[in-house]
């Protein structure tokens, strides 16, 4: 057989906002990978992996951890608690998965996320939704060049003269200790990686967006969620990124605040978030459906540059009569068919549809591409055509297993 030659990286990123799959699409290239390296956020991120029988919700550690003889890196570009950190580390633990230096590395460049960081999130996230972890302020100290980074934190001497909060100092210093042995150069470690043709996975947290720059400000992340991120939050050049493999669910959904063009609200959308499990995996909290935007989509495409995409949850929409797209939105008597972030804009425009047929066949148990039902192979076709890209992954289920590859040559 003819060797195939794929790409031997991938940026893996969200195309909306959060929650697509990410972790489970991560999980299953994993196999085929050699390192998993997370670029952005903290522990807003809560990345689901279900798999060897069991269910595995991811804040911090990369999704690569399922598997053995993988590097799982937490990169510059994150923002971490060390006390979450330590309770994921000992969960995967009790979950029989081992995490130690030989598989788990953290950028001594990531910055620290203090108590008063998560204090102040809960006072003034409100506003905008936030999961409460911290993650703005923290963001914030390292943009005003005042944060603690984790080199600095595992530094006994330098730690005590830094940490000003005296009642927490005995409890993180315990935690510094116990993560001493983690830290390291991830710049170093990745590059010289790339260099031997190690075959990695850049794993993003967030979605497009929730990106600090180009999503839905300010209802948005404080960090870089598009594939720009994988720079600047891992510390390689951006022709080190081979593909962008964009993920995104067969509609769209959305926690916290701000504007949602094609929310559905009413027994359409009940039925939706119901059959979708569409509860959030860090905080618990109602993520809001819509019916998929090809406007997002197209956006998606353009500011990451994606190749192909994974699309998850197809099997949610068994026995709906009609699916919608949206195609464009009306805004003010005339029709725009390009995404904005501009607020003013964005928060008047109206969904623009077009109607395709259901289908009422269980998709869960299908293993290819072919076997899908017409009317969901149509659905997967239109959105191809929208967004000019094709579809390499499906997903019909969140189990390893329900996964179709419908284009091998776009992955590792
Ligand atoms: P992430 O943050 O992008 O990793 O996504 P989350 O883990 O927060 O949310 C995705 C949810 O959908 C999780 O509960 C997954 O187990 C689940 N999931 C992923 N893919 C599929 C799929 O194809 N079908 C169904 N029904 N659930 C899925
Ligand atoms: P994953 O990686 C979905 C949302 C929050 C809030 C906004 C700002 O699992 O896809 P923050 O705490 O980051 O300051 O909150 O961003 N948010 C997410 N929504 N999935 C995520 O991560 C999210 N991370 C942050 O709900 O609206
Ligand atoms: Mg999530």
């Amino acid at each position: 057989m003819a060797k195939r030659f794929g790409p031997s990286n991938i940026a893996v990123i969200g195309m909306e906002w959060g929650d697509e799959g990410k972790g489970k699409i991560i999980d299953f290239l994993a196999e085929k990978a050699d390192f998993v390296a997370r670029f952005n956020g903290g522990n807003n991120a809560g990345h689901t992996i279900e798999a060897e029988g069991k269910k595995i919700v991811l804040h911090l550690v990369p999704s690569g951890v399922m598997h053995k003889n993988k590097l799982n890196v937490v990169g510059n570009g994150l923002v971490v608690d060390p006390k979450v950190l330590l309770q994921e580390i000992g969960f995967l633990e009790k979950n029989g998965k081992k995490v130690s230096p030989d598989n788990l590395v953290i950028s001594e460049n990531a910055h620290v996320i203090l108590p008063r960081h998560i204090e102040e999130d809960k006072k003034i996230g409100g506003k905008i939704g936030t999961t409460a972890r911290g993650i703005g302020p923290a963001y914030t100290d390292k943009a005003a060049r005042i944060g603690l980074k984790f080199y600095e934190f595992v530094d006994d001497a330098v730690f005590k003269k830094r940490f000003g909060e005296e009642e927490f100092y005995q409890e993180y210093k315990g935690y510094a200790s116990a993560l001493r042995d983690y830290v390291g150069d991830t710049t170093l470690v990745i590059n010289k990686a790339l260099d031997n043709n190690k075959k990695m996975l850049f794993e993003g947290a967030q979605g497009t967006l929730l990106d600090i720059d180009h999503g839905t400000y300010p209802f948005v992340t404080s960090s870089s969620a598009i594939a720009g991120g994988v720079c600047t939050g891992l510390g390689i050049s951006p022709k080190k990124v081979h593909s962008v493999l964009g993920v995104c669910k067969a509609y769209n959904t959305r926690v916290g605040l701000g504007p949602f063009p094609t929310e559905i609200t009413g027994a359409i959308g009940e039925k939706i978030q119901k059959t979708g499990k569409e509860f959030g995996a860090t905080t618990g909290r109602e993520r809001r459906v819509g019916w998929f935007d090809a406007l997002i989509g197209k956006y998606a495409v353009m500011v990451n540059g994606i190749d192909s995409i994974a699309l998850t949850k197809l099997d949610v929409f068994t026995a709906l009569n009609k699916l919608k797209i949206c195609v464009a939105y009306r805004h003010k008597g005339g029709i725009i068919s390009d995404f904005t972030t501009n607020m003013k804009i964005l928060q008047n425009c109206q969904p623009v549809y077009e109607e395709l047929d259901g289908w009422w066949d269980d998709l869960t148990k299908i293993k290819s591409y072919d076997k899908l039902p017409n009317n969901a192979k149509k659905y997967l076709r239109r959105i191809e055509e929208l967004l000019k890209v094709p579809i390499s992954i499906v997903s019909v289920g969140p189990k390893r297993e329900q996964t179709i590859v419908a284009r091998s040559e776009f992955l590792i």
